[in-house]
């Protein structure tokens, strides 16, 4: 853990700096610590990060949302990946989307929030290049592009009278949205289909967006993007201690090769996969029978199945029978199940403790470790029963016997009230 933390310190430093390459981006946000006081008012917001799409009306009154409409739009695979996918196709799916969800109703130009969650270098609040494509994205056409360009250029081919505010990472949108809450939020962290942490950062400690803006007030605190996801990536100095061959396996397979290595180690969308091909080896090791069909499958095994597998603490395992039986239609004895119980747990045991390791020792650069609060979104942090006691479990091993208080906080829908909140609390 102490290697980790060595190692991330320099890298962010690294990033922070701007002068050499770094595996985490540390990515100024304009997202700056302010107080929330006083805001009022209707403001929209849009949520592009993973399988759906969602628009939301919230409306604000005394910085307390107290109405929110939503409605959320799955995102056609054909505008994600593969040769079809390209920006138009994308965008302009966003902008019939928000045209669907305002209807007649006569919005004229409000303050819209965008919570784009992938790596995005900014030059303003309301400006952001796609560094790269993370998760499954592979959509041509947007890499190097300012993601508002795109989105207004799209607005204005489907006449929908909107203009973005503020466009943020889903990381972001957490922490603002627990920052409204309690004024000790440090930082907001998604352990979902990706895994990354946003957190506030001094702006004396940025030189480089010190360099970028030189009227910037140093002593302000401005939320940076770390894109942690990619720590690590690609040489795996401190990574290889945990990796195993499942872990090659996962990232030869994947779109983006040797980027988001911790991502592939912490987050739902390779969890399953993990322990699916894990299992495998054990039949095929004569160890554990049944698995056969769907299980056999790339990505046969969704990490929702390995949350409720963990969650089976019955004598005979009676859950991951009924898993195994009802969505595999296989049956299994005490002993396999066992097997399953034993390597779902490791897999989310590991996950935790990186996600912990890489936390804490934000929280320690911090200084605030003695009492602060974390707002974690996503669903693996969500509804893997045990996960936030055995992140706990390793802040206790990472902090030894210093006193330290880091209350780990469900935000959920962070990442999509908090853009319209990060518009409010800029406006
Ligand atoms: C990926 C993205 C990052 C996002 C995270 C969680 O790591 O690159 O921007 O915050 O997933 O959605």
């Amino acid at each position: 853990m102490k290697i980790v933390q060595t190692e991330l310190f320099k890298e962010m430093e690294k990033g922070l700096e701007g002068k050499e390459w770094s595996s985490v981006l540390m990515l100024p946000s304009f997202v700056m610590r302010k107080s929330v006081e006083g805001k009022s008012g209707e403001y929209y917001a849009l949520d592009l990060g993973g399988t759906n799409f969602r628009v939301l009306r919230l409306v604000l009154k005394d910085s307390k949302v107290v109405n929110v409409q939503q409605a959320k739009f799955k995102i056609p695979l054909e505008h994600v990946t593969g040769e079809t996918a390209c920006s138009d196709g994308l965008f302009g799916f966003i902008a019939t989307s928000v045209k669907k969800f305002i209807g007649d109703s006569r919005v004229n130009y409000p303050p819209l929030g965008f919570t784009f969650s992938f790596p995005m270098t900014k030059k303003s609040l309301n400006s952001g290049i796609l560094v790269r494509w993370t998760k499954s994205f592979t959509t041509h056409g947007v890499v190097g592009e300012d993601v508002c360009g795109l989105l207004a250029d799209q607005f204005k081919r489907h006449s929908v009278p909107m203009g973005v505010t503020a466009v943020i990472n889903d990381t972001v949108g957490t922490l603002v949205t627990e920052y409204f809450e309690d004024d000790t939020a440090l930082l907001g962290v998604i352990i979902g289909t990706g895994f990354n942490v946003a957190y506030w950062e001094k702006v004396a400690n940025i030189p480089k967006y010190i360099r970028a803006n030189p009227s910037a007030d140093p002593s302000h605190s401005m939320c940076i993007n770390m894109e942690v996801g990619n720590f690590d990536s690609p040489h795996m100095k401190v990574l290889k201690y945990v990796a195993n061959e499942y872990d090659a396996k996962i990232d030869a397979a994947s779109p983006n090769k040797k980027l988001g290595l911790v991502e592939k180690m912490v987050s739902g969308l390779y969890m399953g996969e993990i322990a699916r091909m894990a299992l495998l080896d054990l039949k095929k090791q004569g160890i554990i029978r049944g698995l056969d069909g769907k299980l056999e499958k790339k990505n046969g095994f969704p990490s929702w199945h390995l949350s409720g597998c963990v969650a089976d603490d019955t004598l005979r395992l009676r859950k991951i029978s009924s898993i195994l039986k009802k969505n595999y239609g296989v049956n299994t004895t005490l002993e396999e199940r066992k097997a399953f119980r034993l390597v779902c747990g490791w897999v989310v045991v590991r996950s935790a403790r990186i996600a912990a390791t890489i936390i804490g020792s934000v929280v320690l650069r911090t200084g605030y470790e003695w009492d602060c609060t974390v707002a974690i979104d996503g669903s693996v942090f969500e509804k893997t029963p045990g996960y936030p006691e055995l992140m706990q479990k390793a802040f206790k091993d990472l902090y030894g016997e210093q006193p330290f208080n880091i209350r780990l906080v469900l935000t959920k829908d962070g990442s999509g009230k908090g853009a319209g909140l990060s518009a409010a609390l800029m406006s």
